[in-house]
């Protein structure tokens, strides 16, 4: 079976220490982090913009950088985050007009893109786009906040998206995003998703090493 990819999600992290909270999440094994930037637009939440981005890779943080878009309009920004130093750029195609044009611009400046589907987002969105996608994020909570809880509507369309990637024979990540617990890993990796994208199960915790060993384990029992 493929390697499940945690991304920790640095929404839930102690911003003041934010260098030395990823540091320490990286240690215990999240394979990538997820920065999720919100402008009180498109979203009701404010964060953080490519500054944050530049001072982790400053920092020295070697994995992927996933940067999760929750801004409207999308476009004007992209560039300064692929300057940034990110690895992936999602964004949610109802806030672009444009969307094939979004894809390609991510693409054009040297990252890998990726569409975000919120809760009522039919996949008819990914309809002519699928093979410009490097990642399709399945939200699982509305955007705006961490800590919510998983709807479990979301089983459903990552089971269809699975379907939908293998019937293309394409190679995207499908990930999800929101609510993501130990409790859940399970069926939500049952239901195709092979990269998981946890905040506050993470940062909630006293200790990132035996939260990520707890969010693994629910998973070993898989066939
Ligand atoms: C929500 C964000 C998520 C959030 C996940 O809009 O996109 O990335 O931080 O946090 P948890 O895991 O706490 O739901
Ligand atoms: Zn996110």
């Amino acid at each position: 079976m493929k390697k499940i990819e945690i991304s920790a999600s640095i929404l839930s992290a102690d911003f003041a220490r934010l260098g030395e909270e990823v540091d320490k999440v990286i240690e215990a094994g999240a394979d990538r982090i997820h920065i999720d930037v919100m402008d009180n637009h498109y979203v009701p939440n404010l964060t953080v913009g490519p500054l944050v981005c530049q001072a982790l890779k400053h920092h020295g943080v070697k994995v992927p950088l996933d940067v999760h878009l929750m801004i409207q309009p999308v476009d004007a920004l992209i560039p300064a985050f692929a300057q940034a130093g990110a690895t992936r750029i999602t964004f949610h195609p109802e806030a672009s007009l444009h969307v094939e044009r979004t894809l390609q611009l991510i693409r054009d400046c040297g990252c890998e893109a990726g569409l975000a589907l919120n809760p009522a987002t039919p996949l008819s969105c990914l309809d002519y786009v699928l093979d410009q996608l490097s990642v399709i994020l399945v939200m699982s909570v509305n955007p705006g906040f961490g800590g919510q809880h998983f709807l479990p509507s979301a089983l459903k369309k990552i089971k269809q998206i699975r379907h939908l990637i293998s019937t293309h024979r394409q190679t995207v990540c499908l990930e999800v995003d929101g609510g993501v617990k130990a409790d859940n890993v399970r069926m939500i990796v049952e239901a195709g998703a092979d990269t998981l994208c946890v905040g506050s199960a993470i940062f909630g915790a006293h200790d990132y090493h035996q939260a990520l060993t707890k969010l693994r384990e629910s998973l070993t029992a898989l066939p």
